[in-house]
C-alpha cells in the first residue's frame, strides 16, 4: 500500500483493502498517562486505519492533548500498549514519531509569518542542488512542488511568493496539511484545527482533512465541536476526564447522540458531580443524562460549511 519515491517520501496509495479491514497504523491498548501523580489518560484503546478520520473528542482536561502527545512522540505512556504497524514502540521524541510517517499539525504552527508560502512550505526540509560545497537551495523546483502539491490537494493560492503570514488561519492549517502529506505521513493529527477559526474557514480545513482522507491517510482529528466531527468523522471517540466514555463507528451514533454526549451527557453529570459535593441540591431529582435533549443537529454531513452554533461552542480558542 506505501511505495517510497525518489525523493525519499512514502506514498501512500489508498486501496481496497484500506479502511477498517485494513490493520490498525497506529493503536493504543488500554494505554494511560500518569504525570507524578495526576492521573491524566488511563484505559484508553484507539485504532487509526488508512483511508480513515478517527475523531478525539472531549471537554476542556479530558485528556485529548496528551493522548495525541503520547503517538506524536512528545511523551510516553505510562500504562498499556501504543503500536504502530502492529509492533509496540515508545518514541522518544516527535523525530521518532515522524520517523513512522506520524505527523502532527498543532494549532500554533510553525511557520515563518514573513517568508513566502513555498518558502514556509519546505522549511527545515530545503531542495537544494549542486555538489558540495557549492550546494544551493532549488528555488525554482521548491515553488514549482509546492504549488503542485498544493494543487494536489485542491489549494489554489493566487501567489506562492505572499508571506505566509498574509494567509488565513484556514489557509495556514491547509498549507501544513498538504506538507504533511508531502513529506510521507500516513498518519496525520490535527489538534484543535478548527477551535479559532469561523464557520467558513472550519468548513475549508474539513474539507481538507477529507482530501488526506482520499489521499489514504488515517487521520486523527481532536476537536470539541461534535459538529465538525460528525462532517468528516468515521468513528468519534469522546474522552471524559482522562477515560474513553464512548468510542463509535459513524453507522452506529447519530450527529444527536454525539452531541448529547459531548453538550448534554457528560457536562450534566459533572455539573451534577460538583452539586451534590456542594450540597442543598437535590442532586437526585435532576434529571438523568440520558433525558437531556440535544440541540438542534444542525450540521448535515452533506453541507460543505458548518453550523453556525457549531462554531461559536469554541469560544476559547486555545492556545
Ligand atoms: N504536563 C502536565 N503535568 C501535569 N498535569 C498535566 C500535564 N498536562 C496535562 N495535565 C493534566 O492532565 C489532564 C488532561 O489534560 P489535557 O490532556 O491537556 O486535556 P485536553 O487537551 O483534553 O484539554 C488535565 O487534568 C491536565 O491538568
Ligand atoms: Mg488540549
Amino acid at each position: 500500500m506505501t511505495s517510497t519515491t525518489p525523493g525519499g517520501r512514502t506514498a501512500v496509495h489508498p486501496s481496497p483493502g484500506s479502511g477498517e479491514d485494513a490493520p490498525p497504523l497506529v493503536e493504543l491498548r488500554a494505554a494511560g498517562k500518569s504525570y507524578g501523580n495526576v492521573r491524566a489518560l488511563h484505559g484508553v484503546d484507539l485504532a487509526v486505519h488508512p483511508s480513515r478520520v478517527t475523531c478525539v473528542l472531549g471537554d476542556n482536561g479530558a485528556g485529548k492533548s496528551t493522548l495525541i502527545k503520547i503517538i506524536s512522540g512528545l511523551h510516553q505512556h505510562t500504562e498499556g500498549e501504543f503500536l504502530v504497524d502492529g509492533e509496540p514502540v515508545r518514541f522518544s521524541s516527535p523525530r521518532d514519531a515522524l520517523a513512522r510517517g506520524i505527523a502532527t499539525v498543532y494549532q500554533d504552527l510553525a511557520t515563518v509569518p514573513l517568508m513566502p508560502v513555498w518558502r514556509n512550505f519546505f522549511l527545515g526540509s530545503e531542495m537544494t542542488k549542486g555538489p558540495w560545497p557549492v550546494r544551493r537551495l532549488d528555488i525554482a523546483r521548491m515553488k514549482r512542488t509546492a504549488d503542485e502539491e498544493l494543487r494536489n490537494m485542491g489549494i489554489v493560492l493566487d501567489d506562492l511568493e505572499q508571506p505566509i503570514g498574509t494567509l488565513s488561519g484556514g489557509q495556514r492549517q491547509c498549507v501544513a496539511i498538504a506538507r504533511a502529506v508531502y513529506f510521507g505521513a500516513r498518519v496525520l493529527i490535527l489538534d484543535e484545527p478548527t477551535a479559532a477559526l469561523g464557520v467558513k474557514q472550519s468548513g475549508v480545513v474539513l474539507k481538507y482533512i477529507a482530501a488526506a482522507r482520499e489521499r489514504g491517510l488515517g487521520v486523527i482529528f481532536i476537536t470539541h465541536n461534535p459538529h465538525h466531527a460528525y462532517l468528516v468523522g468515521d468513528h468519534f471517540s469522546v474522552l471524559r476526564l482522562g477515560t474513553l466514555e464512548l468510542s463509535a463507528p459513524r453507522d452506529r451514533i447519530t450527529l444527536e447522540e454525539l452531541t448529547n454526549h459531548m453538550a448534554g451527557g457528560a457536562e450534566l453529570a459533572a455539573l451534577k458531580h460538583e452539586l451534590a459535593q456542594v450540597g442543598g441540591v437535590d442532586v437526585a431529582a435532576l434529571p438523568e443524562a440520558g433525558e437531556v435533549s440535544a440541540p438542534a443537529g444542525d450540521g448535515a454531513p452533506e453541507s460543505a460549511a458548518p453550523a453556525a452554533s457549531a462554531a461559536s461552542t469554541n469560544a476559547e480558542g486555545k492556545p
